[in-house]
């Protein structure tokens, strides 16, 4: 062990300037580490903002494309792209995920067609279709795990087909990823990458993503513990994360990101496998509301994002995408 000792070690020698303060920087961040979120609602004609996630629109099919082509321009590689279905398309089953020319499909289609080179991420899970705004089947209020396996490898699919790049399930069932993997593979979509949301909390910091994608009157009291993890829980999180790897996830995900910085740590060393952050809604909403209000500088925002690298993310899904490579020049 080298011994630091004061007066001979004076660490605020590399403190001096901002010059030697950057070059002693530990790590960094580049627009090649973002991940922008985008929200397609079906029907919508221009774009509509996000009461609860001030600054963030929904777009429809056609206004999506201008989005797009700004996202390009800005040299984000990808979008995580999420859909608000048509309240009269909703059912206990989430039929309407495993349709393929349902409206996912065609905005995947259409960014595609123009932006060949834009990565889209698709999520993978029925809370957008389902009437109970759950990530499964119900039946009888429980959850059926192996049942949904089936219709989420159908999801997969089609959201396959219609041009996705990186199919992310987001629901937390037990089984999934294999499950997904040999469906793609059998459909012969071996180069499809598999992001899994391994360890995704069970978090309020979702609330505002719920109102953006219509689900929170959906879901009403009921909540997502029997699928989504304890917060309480560091073990569980390399168990899920061990099992999804086993089963062929090429990226694993944390999921909500500022409060699970330790896990995002852990198993990036652990595992050494690429490792993906989410700062969710919750987390953007009380950052950007706090900024704008004046109570907090937004320097807070490049902070948050650093916290990622520092922890061992290699990439970060964030709100704030755009914003950061703007005001920050990245
Ligand atoms: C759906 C899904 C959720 C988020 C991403 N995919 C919400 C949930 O699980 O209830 C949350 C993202 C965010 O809060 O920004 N399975």
């Amino acid at each position: 062990m080298i011994s630091r000792k004061f007066p001979l070690t004076r660490l605020r020698r590399l403190r001096q300037s901002d010059s030697i303060i950057k070059l002693t920087s530990e790590c960094g961040i580049s627009k090649d580490d973002l991940i922008q979120p985008v929200f397609v609602k079906e029907g919508l004609k221009d774009k509509e903002p996000i009461e609860s996630m001030p600054g963030i629109f929904r777009f429809g099919c056609e206004s999506v494309l201008d989005e797009i082509e700004e996202i390009d321009q800005l040299g984000i590689k990808a979008i995580a792209i999420f859909p608000v279905i048509d309240p009269a398309k909703k059912d206990a089953t989430g039929s309407e995920a495993i349709k393929t020319d349902n409206f996912i499909s065609e905005v995947i289609c259409s960014i595609k067609s123009k932006f060949p080179n834009m990565l889209v991420i698709a999520d993978v899970a029925l809370d957008p279709y389902t009437d109970h705004g759950h990530d499964g089947i119900l039946e009888n209020n429980k959850i059926l795990n192996d049942q949904t396996l089936e219709v989420l490898a159908e999801q997969s699919i089609v959201l396959a087909e219609a041009g996705a790049d990186i199919i992310a399930p987001s629901d937390m069932m037990d089984g999934r990823i294999g499950f997904i993997r040999k469906r793609l593979d059998e459909n012969s979509f071996e180069e499809k990458i598999i992001l899994s949301y391994a360890a995704k909390y069970n978090s309020k910091f979702y609330g505002p993503f719920r109102d953006a994608v219509n689900s929170k009157n959906n879901l009403g009291k009921s909540d997502k513990s029997s699928y989504q993890m304890n917060p309480a829980n560091f073990l569980e999180a390399l168990n899920e994360v061990a099992m999804d790897i086993e089963e062929g996830a090429d990226i694993v995900m944390v999921k909500p990101g500022m409060p699970y910085l330790d896990i995002i740590s852990r198993i990036k060393h652990e595992f050494k496998v690429p490792t993906f952050a989410y700062q969710v809604s919750g987390e953007y909403s009380m950052l950007m509301e706090s900024v704008n209000k004046g109570w907090l500088d937004k320097n807070v925002i490049m902070e948050s994002i650093i916290s990622f690298k520092r922890a061992g993310a290699d990439a970060v899904l964030s709100y704030f995408a755009k914003d950061l490579i703007k005001e920050f020049n990245l």
